[in-house]
């Protein structure tokens, strides 16, 4: 790999990412969206009025004000030359609490993807991102079983609906945050805790994606499936056998626990090492629900974690401070474990065709004379990118690459407060701005299509 640039250039794409080769950036609903009194509340909106739950006490009821002025925002990606746009659909702004389609809230997407489509940019839609309506949640949200059954007939909805205008469907966007993070250790919505909460609403989560991906294959074959995962690779602190040990129980706990499931229908050995009343009611036909065939796996990558031994009986593993280089989350520049990542999954599964659907970085940005030189995120998408093209080169099956995110948004516990987007949004007037990296990326496609 070569050495970070503090560029204002990314390197023209490797040979090895041909023409077919798609390059992206990504937005979530909640994030962007605003517009909160024209759909259903959602669990983040409930989420957001509790005290103490977001860093700058602030929610998504206005965000990028993107339903109002998603045309200037296709004219950026216009403008940017992507080749796709991954975007997810709010749940609660296109289904009514009677499960009908609500239809000025579908007309909305429809609008949107039919632009995109007339201007050759291929549409990756994510069916969860995180907006799970509150009607749901007041009944039990995914710890109930019920839940996986409703997303199934939301899916038929869109699917039939929205048919092949869309390019590719994915079910659920990193099911570790909205289980772990929001069910287990309750610092996302909706906050709730323990070991079997976190690892029920894995589990019907993980349902839900095969019924999801049973409807899709009867409503629109033709369309690709997947779904998208987190992945924070774990490493030992040391060589020495139990941080050994350790590194793997957590990569297990936090990682296989969801892809396992979806290539090899059966959760890994980590779930031996749990107690009884810790572990996930399972029936007999769901893991063969699970585990569906993919059309894709959308791999997420930012950052990675290190590991010891536990330091109590009742631990799996001690978990240490991201280290040093790192962004402004706090999350260590690590791009050489996105290379090893692969290597790793390559020799352990059989995986289907991967898309980078999420990488990039949170910067202290700042809007200087109407600039930002944010040559620190061009630098992580450089290592980056050089990682993957290692990976390509070993005969990983990688087609796309996706930057996130398009513009700074809501970035959910942390509020405002870090901006992870290719474009400067000035949350007062809602003026955006082509940061430096916005630029790179720009010509980095050009670069593309004069390749090609
Ligand atoms: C993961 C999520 O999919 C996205 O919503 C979030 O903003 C980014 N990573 C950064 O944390």
């Amino acid at each position: 790999m070569t050495e970070p640039t503090k560029d204002l250039r990314l390197s023209p794409p490797s040979p090895l990412m041909n023409r077919d080769f798609l390059f992206g950036v990504a937005t979530s609903s909640f994030q962007i969206e605003g517009d909160s009194e024209g759909r259903l509340p959602c669990i983040w909106d409930t989420f957001c009025e509790q005290d103490g739950t977001i860093a700058d006490g602030t929610d998504g009821h206005v965000a990028c004000e993107h339903i109002k002025r998603w045309e200037e925002d296709v004219a950026i990606l216009l403008d940017l030359g992507i080749d796709a746009y991954r975007l997810s659909l709010s749940w609660p702004r296109i289904m009514s609490a009677s499960g009908e389609l609500n239809q000025q809230g579908m007309d909305f997407y429809i609008r949107l993807i039919d632009t995109l489509n007339a201007h050759n940019i291929k549409v990756f839609v994510t069916l969860y991102h995180w907006d799970l309506p509150q009607y749901l949640e007041d009944k039990g949200g995914w710890l109930n079983r019920d839940t996986a059954y409703a997303f199934e007939q939301y899916v038929r909805k869109v699917a039939n609906c929205l048919q092949d205008k869309v390019y590719s469907y994915a079910t659920f966007n990193e099911p570790f945050c909205s289980s772990y993070l929001g069910y287990e250790i309750g610092v996302h919505a909706p906050g709730k805790t323990g070991r079997r909460s976190g690892r029920q609403s894995a589990h019907h989560i993980l349902l839900a994606h095969g019924l999801g991906m049973q409807a899709l294959q009867q409503c629109c074959p033709q369309v690709q499936r997947g779904i998208v995962l987190n992945f924070t690779p774990c490493y030992p602190v040391t060589d020495a056998p139990e941080d050994i040990q350790a590194a793997k129980l957590a990569d297990e706990y936090i990682n296989l626990w969801y892809l396992q499931p979806l290539l090899e229908g059966k959760y890994p050995d980590v779930m031996q090492c749990l107690a009884e009343e810790d572990k996930p009611e399972v029936f007999p036909e769901d893991m063969q629900i699970i585990q569906q065939p993919l059309d894709f796996l959308g791999v997420n990558f930012y950052t990675r974690l290190t590991y010891s031994a536990p330091n109590t009986p009742t631990e799996l593993y001690t978990e240490h401070a991201h280290r040093e280089p790192k962004t402004a989350i706090g999350w260590e520049i690590y791009p050489q474990a996105l290379a090893q990542l692969f290597t790793d999954l390559s020799t352990r599964f059989t995986l289907p065709p991967v898309y980078i659907t999420e990488n990039g970085a949170a910067m202290a940005d700042q809007l200087i004379d109407g600039q930002v030189l944010d040559l620190d995120r061009i630098a992580y998408y450089q290592q980056h990118l050089n990682a993957l093209e290692d990976a390509i080169s070993t005969g990983v099956d990688i087609r796309g690459y996706f930057a996130w995110s398009l513009m700074d948004n809501f970035e959910w516990a942390e509020g405002y407060t870090q901006r992870f987007g290719l474009i400067y949004v000035d949350f007062a007037t809602q003026k955006r701005t082509f940061k430096a990296s916005a630029k790179a990326y720009q010509n980095l496609l050009q670069a593309k299509k004069a390749l090609h």
